[in-house]
């Protein structure tokens, strides 16, 4: 047997090679390494809850394992959890889906990748208004679709009906939105959310609507969602939610996609050649959590909008840092710009500065496609947040604006 080495070490696609590895995973990987190390992080970088799963969601989970609810399920989810998730949209926004127009998934994630898997081809158009969710790219990039960038940071990050026109070409196939948006915290009004599905209508434009925060908008601030949009313009929409935010469900990786019949159909299929089912024991789970109490639900939104109001104006009075007040989500974005120009090169530069002077883990604008701004998330304690911005603090003023 011959002893030389390949020069190829493993065979790569190129088109995942085109694919960066999620800049967010990145911050979280450096912040391991500081804390195995024994630092004292504050990690405001996190887009995940800080609080447990609530205690009848996990008793759900336990129960379903006593009953040996652990084998494959129909691949679209249980007839019990769809019903579920149709009652708790109906409920909450009135949108009155058919069990035919749902796919429950192994998180929102998976519910945004087989609506592409099912729609994009090759050359594709799709439309993500900046700042954005890094994963909305680099999915559409795997379908060897081409992502076209609408930037709102001229509108404090509120798309328009207006941009979206502007924006749309003969090769446009898809539009993605995010409301309430990851990293901005704006929510699109209602009278706005349906114009630009109404353009993207006329242009046959497909839309996805990413509502994982649907549950997060903080009052006067109102949760809208694309299923309450009139049937001919929800017609060109697929929502993908998610249990892992709301629920404070991330590991257990439920989600699920609303949307027309023959788009559902053909994500079912992708699915069913993929993952199968989302896991049984999960499901179960995520069951209780619909149908279930909502106190949990009520508290940890109040716990949220707490520790914003505490976070917004705290942020504003350190000098050469701006922030909005988010409508919703869990995240502050302030405007780091002033900062940037006196010295630090960018908001990677900014972050790790953070990372390694303050012990504050961010994220960096320019993850999301908005240089010049830095990511916090609030969902950490009040005491954690409080300690962050006070290291940051010092942190800046030793920057000698
Ligand atoms: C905007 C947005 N969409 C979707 C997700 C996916 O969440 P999950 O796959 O856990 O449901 C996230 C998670 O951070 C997100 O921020």
């Amino acid at each position: 047997m011959s002893n030389k080495t390949s020069k190829r070490s493993f065979v790569e696609s190129r088109h995942v090679a085109s694919m960066e590895v999620s800049s967010t995973l990145l911050v979280l990987m450096e912040a391991e390494r500081l804390r195995a190390a024994g630092a004292d992080l504050v990690d405001l970088g996190a887009g995940e809850p800080d609080f447990p799963t609530p205690p009848n969601v996990k008793l759900a989970g336990e129960r379903a394992i006593e009953e040996n609810f652990t084998r494959y399920t129909a691949t679209g989810g249980t007839a019990q959890l769809k019903r579920a998730i149709i009652e708790m949209m109906e409920r909450g926004f009135g949108t009155g889906y058919k069990p035919s127009e749902l796919l429950v998934t192994a998180g929102g994630k998976q519910a945004l990748f087989n609506a592409m898997a099912a729609l994009l081809n090759p050359g594709d158009e799709v439309l993500i208004p900046a700042p954005y969710w890094v994963t909305f790219p680099e999915i559409a990039k795997f379908f060897r679709a081409v992502p076209i960038f609408i930037d709102t940071e001229q509108e404090s990050f509120l798309l328009s009906a207006e941009m979206v026109r502007s924006s749309i070409t003969p090769r446009t196939k898809l539009l993605i939105l995010n409301s309430p948006n990851n990293p901005s915290g704006r929510i699109i009004p209602p009278t706005e959310f349906r114009r630009i599905v109404e353009i993207a209508a006329e242009n046959e434009v497909m839309v996805i609507s990413d509502e994982c925060y649907l549950q997060f908008a903080y009052p006067p601030a109102r949760p809208f969602t694309a299923g309450q949009l009139p049937p001919e313009l929800r017609a060109n929409v697929m929502v993908c939610g998610s249990f892992s935010k709301s629920y404070a469900m991330t590991g257990w990786r439920i989600g699920f996609a609303l949307g027309r019949e023959d788009w559902i159909q053909a994500m079912l299929k992708v699915q069913s050649h993929s993952t199968s089912n989302a896991a049984s024991i999960s499901q179960r789970a995520a069951e209780e959590a619909a149908k279930g109490q909502q106190e949990s639900l009520k508290y940890m939104l109040e716990e949220y909008r707490k520790r914003r109001d505490w976070l917004i104006p705290a942020l504003n009075r350190i000098p050469g840092i701006e922030c909005q007040t988010p409508e919703g989500a869990f995240y502050a974005f302030p405007n780091v710009k002033r900062l940037l120009n006196a010295g630090v090169s960018d908001s990677a530069a900014f972050a790790k500065l953070l990372l390694d002077r303050a012990l504050v883990v961010v994220t960096a604008g320019s993850a999301f496609g908005a240089e010049g701004y830095i990511r916090m998330s609030y969902a950490n304690s009040l005491d954690a947040i409080q300690r962050g911005v006070s290291r940051i603090a010092e942190a800046v003023e030793k920057m000698n604006l």
